[in-house]
């Protein structure tokens, strides 16, 4: 439930994306968030109002002069205490507007006389959108605070390709979540590692284990969301990458090590989530081993470096953050680690309660002492811990 107790005033105009904001009304609702659409009068002729009225719960308004408004105030009233309006699919006709600060209907109107943030998802053909005019009208509405999501690139419902594309319901509410979400870490460059590493022992063998990345992920996705900067260092996982995370993929520790060291001259803060394999193969056959050839190979194994360790060792590094997988002894083992890494913070799990699931137990161990967090999701535990790391590097809560 990440909108949860958030109030979205829903603008729909005149396009053909009009049918996905249907999609986006679910989507908000489902994650929580009270939603009260408008349209505008063209869009009724995409999608009837019907539809987004069953799945908001809620009338939508379409008429400045609608009288359910007791005060006929329909304009101001209905973004009162709206967290933001968000105006999905927004025609070239609706920016142009906007941007001149008309209010010749419900909708326009609503947005000029707003006290809350205004986010826009234009929607339209890609000659539309590159059209000075357009252009001239994006870039002011941008001066004026506004926050444009997209548009994408793609197949237009006109048969042509290119830039004017509605992003997806998923990415505006991706975007939407992030821009709702404080900015705790804004300005800060994070640098993580996350998933497995695997270890060649030939072209088609390795050894590996069964980290899933969902945590780091979680993690990668809360800091983007509070205003970090974050570049991901991947092991294989089959995850895809948060929106606005630069990622770099990865397979052994020893490319980790290196895509770490190589960036972290760069880094505010350094979270190691990845489960690097300690040891690596001394000496991977470059052929496939082949069963028949002398019986079960010996495989000789060599250390893989320790990359939190090595970075909390340099002088003016990052701020590290660890995480310690245990099967028993939390607290024993986590806070061990601790010390001997040299790390301000770690956050510890028991195996058992979160290798590979969707769910997870966390205790963070700090110079503070001891805080266990309740057992959340792996997306409300990452935000808990961003807000932990975010208190204690910069001091505000
Ligand atoms: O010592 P252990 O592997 O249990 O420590 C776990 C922590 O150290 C994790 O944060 C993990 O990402 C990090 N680590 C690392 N490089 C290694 C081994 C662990 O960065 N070679």
């Amino acid at each position: 439930m990440e909108l949860q107790g958030k109030r979205i005033v829903l603008g729909v105009t005149g396009g053909i994306a009009a049918y996905k904001a249907a999609e986006l009304v679910r989507l908000f609702v489902k994650q929580g968030a009270e939603v009260q659409v408008a349209m505008t009068e063209a869009a009724t002729r995409f999608v009837t109002p019907v539809t987004f009225q069953a799945l908001s719960g809620k009338p939508v308004f379409t008429d400045q002069w609608d009288a359910r408004m007791a005060n006929n105030m329909a304009h101001i009233d209905l973004s009162r205490s709206a967290d933001c309006i968000l105006v999905a699919p927004a025609t070239a006709d609706f920016m142009a507007r906007v941007a001149q600060g008309l209010a010749d209907d419900l909708l326009t109107t609503l947005v000029l006389a707003r006290d809350c943030p205004l986010l826009v998802a234009p929607a339209m053909n890609r000659q539309m959108w590159e059209n000075p005019a357009t252009r001239r009208n994006a870039a002011q509405l941008q001066a004026d605070g506004v926050a444009l999501l997209g548009p994408a690139c793609g197949e237009q419902a006109c048969g042509e390709t290119g830039a004017g594309r509605m992003l997806e319901p998923e990415e505006i509410l991706e975007e939407l979540i992030a821009f709702l979400t404080p900015k705790r870490l804004a300005g800060k460059r994070v640098l993580m590692t996350a998933g497995p590493t695997f270890e060649a022992i030939d072209p088609v063998r390795g050894i590996t284990n069964l980290s899933s990345g969902k945590m780091g992920y979680a993690v990668a996705r809360a800091a983007r969301q509070a205003g970090a900067e974050v570049t991901l260092i991947s092991g294989p996982v089959s995850l895809p990458a948060p929106q606005g995370v630069a990622r770099v993929d990865v397979r052994s520790a020893l490319d980790m090590h290196q895509a770490v060291m190589t960036r972290v001259g760069q880094a505010d803060i350094f979270i190691a989530v990845a489960a690097v394999a300690d040891y690596r193969v001394a000496n991977p056959a470059e052929q496939k081993l082949k069963k028949d050839e002398g019986g079960p190979p010996a495989i000789e194994l060599v250390e893989n470096p320790d990359i939190l360790a090595e970075v909390a060792s340099l002088p003016a590094g990052p701020f590290c953050v660890g995480f310690a997988a245990e099967s028993r002894n939390l607290e024993q083992y986590a806070q061990a680690k601790r010390r001997k890494k040299n790390i301000p913070l770690i956050a510890g799990n028991l195996i058992q309660e979160g290798f590979g699931g969707e769910d997870n137990r966390l205790v963070l161990f700090d110079d503070n002492g001891v805080h266990p967090l309740a057992p959340a999701p792996k997306p409300v535990l990452a935000r808990q811990l961003i807000k932990h790391i975010a208190a204690i590097t910069t001091g505000k809560n």
